[in-house]
C-alpha cells in the first residue's frame, strides 16, 4: 500500500514536473496541454530562438548598436530565488515572427537570442548575491561619462526574505556583461527628502513607531503620510524594492523605488557616474502602497504607472501624472480599459519599451509587464501592449 502510495506522489511529481518545461512545445501557436495541477497559464510562453521560453522578468529592454536588448530576472524553475540576470537581443527593424491565425505577433515575438546570464550570483559566503539571494527588477543605463553600463537592481540578501530592501550596482564595459557587482546599498542614509521644511522634518523626528503599534489605522496612516516609516529608516537609509530607472532630458538619472515598508515611492537623484545617490530625493504617493512603478514622459508630462501591492497576484493599476519628476504628482484613474483592466490584464508593469516609429514624430510606447507564476517564476508569462493617448491620458488595452 505505501509502495503504491509512493509510486502515485512520484507520478504526480513528474508530471507536474513535465508541465512545467518551457520548451518549444510552449511557442505562441501552440497551446500548452492541460497535463497537470499546474494551472494552465492564460498567456502563451514568449519562444526565444531556441524554442525556449524568454527567462527575463522584471526587467528592461534597451536599444544598442542596432539591437534590442532584454535584460531580466533569470528565476529557477522552482523557489524564489535568483540565479542572476539574463540578456535576450534582437536585431531592431526586424518584424515580428507570426505567431498563429488566432494569436496576433506582438512586438515581443521577435527572434530573441539568448546571451546567457550577464550578472550571476555567487558561492562566495556573505556576498549580497551569495546563491540564494533575490535579485528583481534590473535596468540597465549607459553611462556617456564614465563609458559603463550600470545596472541597478531590487537587492535582498540570502535567507533574509525581503527585510534589506537595498538597491543594488553592478557595472560592465559591455552591455553584453558580464556585469560585476560595485555595492549594495539602501538610499540616502541621514537625508530628509529635498522638499521636506523645518517644520516637516521636525514633526517626523517626532514621530515614534511604538507609539503605533496597530498598523492601518486612520492615525497610523496619517502619521505614515508625515514620514513614520521614513523617519524610521532615516539613519540606515530608504527602503528600496520595486524600482525603475529614467534619464531626465537634462541628463539626470533617477531612480524611482517602493519605499518605507512599500507605503510610499521615492524618486532620487543619481550621482553623475549613476552608481550612489547625490542626497536629493522625493517621495511620490506618500501612504498610497504603490509598486511596480514604469515612468514615461508625453509632450511636458510624466507619466508614472504602477501597481497596488498584492504580492504576485494581479492588482488594479494606478497612475500619476508631474510637469516634473520632482513633483508635485496627481493621481488619475488606471489607463488600462476593457475587459480585463481591473486586474492590469492579470499582470504587473516592469517598464515602458520606447520604439521610433516609421510613420509618426514621437515613438511608440509600449507597456511591458509581467504575468507572475508564482509556482515557477521561470515560466512567468510577458505582456506587451501599446501605449495611446486619448485626450492627453495614456490608455492600454489588450
Ligand atoms: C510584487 C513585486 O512587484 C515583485 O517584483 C515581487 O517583489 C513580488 N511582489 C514578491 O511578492
Amino acid at each position: 500500500m505505501n509502495r503504491l502510495l509512493s509510486l502515485a506522489i512520484m507520478f504526480l511529481m513528474v508530471s507536474n514536473l513535465m508541465a512545467q518545461e518551457p520548451e518549444a512545445q510552449n511557442r505562441p501557436n501552440r497551446p500548452r496541454a492541460r497535463r497537470s495541477m499546474v494551472p494552465t497559464p492564460s498567456y502563451p510562453a514568449t519562444a526565444d530562438a531556441d524554442g525556449n521560453h524568454v527567462n527575463a522578468h522584471g526587467g528592461c529592454i534597451i536599444a544598442y548598436n542596432g539591437e534590442w536588448l532584454w535584460y531580466g530576472e533569470a528565476r529557477p524553475r522552482f523557489g524564489f530565488t535568483s540565479e542572476g540576470v539574463s540578456l535576450y537581443t534582437a536585431p531592431i527593424g526586424t518584424q515580428p515572427i507570426s505567431a498563429s491565425d488566432s494569436l496576433a505577433a506582438t512586438p515581443l515575438d521577435l527572434k530573441w537570442k539568448y546571451r546567457g546570464l550577464v550578472l550571476t550570483v555567487v558561492d562566495e559566503a556573505g556576498s549580497p548575491i551569495e546563491r540564494g539571494c533575490i535579485i528583481e527588477r534590473p535596468k540597465v543605463l549607459y553611462n556617456e561619462r564614465t563609458r559603463q553600463f550600470v545596472m541597478l537592481f531590487h537587492s535582498e540578501l540570502k535567507g533574509r526574505g525581503y527585510e534589506a530592501a537595498q538597491t543594488g550596482f553592478a557595472t560592465s564595459e559591455s552591455p553584453y556583461g558580464p556585469f560585476r557587482l560595485h555595492h549594495v546599498q539602501r538610499p540616502n542614509p541621514g537625508r530628509w527628502p529635498a522638499d521636506f521644511s523645518d517644520e516637516d522634518i521636525k514633526r517626523a523626528k517626532a514621530l515614534n513607531p511604538s507609539d503605533y503599534p496597530e498598523w492601518w489605522t486612520p492615525t497610523w496612516r496619517t502619521a505614515v503620510e508625515q514620514g513614520l516609516l521614513l523617519a524610521k529608516d532615516f539613519e540606515s537609509g530608504q527602503m528600496s524594492r520595486d524600482m525603475t530607472v529614467y534619464v531626465d532630458d537634462d541628463g539626470t538619472a533617477w531612480h524611482i523605488y517602493s519605499s518605507e515598508e512599500n507605503l510610499t515611492l521615492q524618486a532620487a537623484e543619481l550621482t553623475p557616474d549613476y552608481l550612489g545617490y547625490t542626497g536629493r530625493y522625493y517621495r511620490i504617493a506618500p501612504g498610497g502602497q504603490n509598486e511596480a512603478p514604469c515612468l514615461l514622459k508625453h509632450g511636458d508630462t510624466y507619466w508614472l504607472i504602477c501597481s497596488g501591492c498584492t504580492g504576485w497576484t494581479p492588482n488594479e493599476a494606478r497612475m500619476f501624472s508631474a510637469k516634473s519628476i520632482q513633483g508635485p504628482w496627481t493621481q488619475h484613474p488606471s489607463p488600462m480599459q476593457g475587459p480585463g483592466a481591473k486586474r492590469t490584464f492579470e499582470a504587473q508593469g516592469t517598464w515602458i519599451w520606447t520604439q521610433p516609429s516609421p510613420t509618426a514624430d514621437s515613438p511608440t510606447l509600449y507597456f511591458m509587464a509581467d504575468v507572475w507564476m508564482p509556482r515557477s517564476l521561470a515560466l512567468s508569462r510577458h505582456l506587451c501592449l501599446s501605449i495611446t493617448f486619448e485626450g492627453d491620458l495614456p490608455v492600454i488595452r489588450k
